[in-house]
């Protein structure tokens, strides 16, 4: 069921590098009527526009490591405030359990539960095969083989370990994301309140 333009509605986008989290948040947004926040275009653009941010970033995310939690944290703070709004869809946030506590803040202050949390579950050779064909199409700077390779571990070390987070409270909507894009997003769709 999809909320009314004024009803909390916080969605969360989990998955390994190539998962298809920016595909569906895209679509989701855009069905559910929410917006879309992605920490990693969010940090593509202070990349491209060259801003502090964007340059402490750079390196880090070129070598497909994680950009320190407080930047982050001060940077998805700073987009609520500007939106005004709890009516989202995170792509990405949160990473960490670091990042996962203090979402958890934030939403208690704007009195917004979070709706779930959806993971998606795609192989390793699915994912290594669709960024490998974003590479070529649009030759993103950590789409090399090493960088990929550093991403996956950085995910199972760090971020992997937020699902049993969102299992405990009982938000975890695990989705199985192989198969087309249409397909994955009618098993997003069914899968939420
Ligand atoms: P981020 O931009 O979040 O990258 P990621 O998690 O590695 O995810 P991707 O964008 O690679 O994949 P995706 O799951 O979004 O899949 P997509 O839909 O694009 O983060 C980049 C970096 O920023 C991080 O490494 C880190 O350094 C930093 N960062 C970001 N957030 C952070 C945070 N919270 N804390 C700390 N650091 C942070 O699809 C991939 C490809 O597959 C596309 O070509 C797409 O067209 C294709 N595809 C999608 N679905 C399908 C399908 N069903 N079938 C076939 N192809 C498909």
């Amino acid at each position: 069921m999809v909320g009314s333009a004024t009803t909390p509605e916080v969605l969360l986008l989990m998955g390994p590098p190539g998962a298809g989290k920016g595909t569906q948040a895209a679509k989701l947004a855009r069905a559910r009527g929410i917006t879309k926040l992605s920490t990693g275009d969010l940090l593509r653009s202070n990349v491209g526009q060259g801003t502090d941010l964007g340059q402490r970033a750079k390196g880090i995310m070129a070598a497909g490591e994680l950009v320190p939690d407080d930047l982050i944290i001060a940077m998805v703070k700073q987009e609520f405030e500007r939106q005004g709004t709890v009516r989202v869809l995170l792509d990405g946030f949160p990473r960490t359990e670091g990042q996962a506590v203090a979402l958890d803040a934030m939403l208690e202050s704007f009195h917004a539960p979070m709706t779930a949390a959806v993971v998606l579950d795609v192989n390793e050779d699915e994912l290594v095969r669709r960024l490998v064909g974003r590479a070529a199409d649009e030759g993103r700077s950590d789409d090399n083989e090493t960088t990929v390779r550093k991403r996956m571990e950085v995910y199972g070390h760090q971020t992997q370990p937020l699902i049993e987070y969102y299992a405990r409270r009982g938000k975890l909507r695990r989705v199985d994301g192989m198969g087309s894009v249409a397909d994955v997003f009618a098993r997003i769709s069914e899968a939420l309140p």
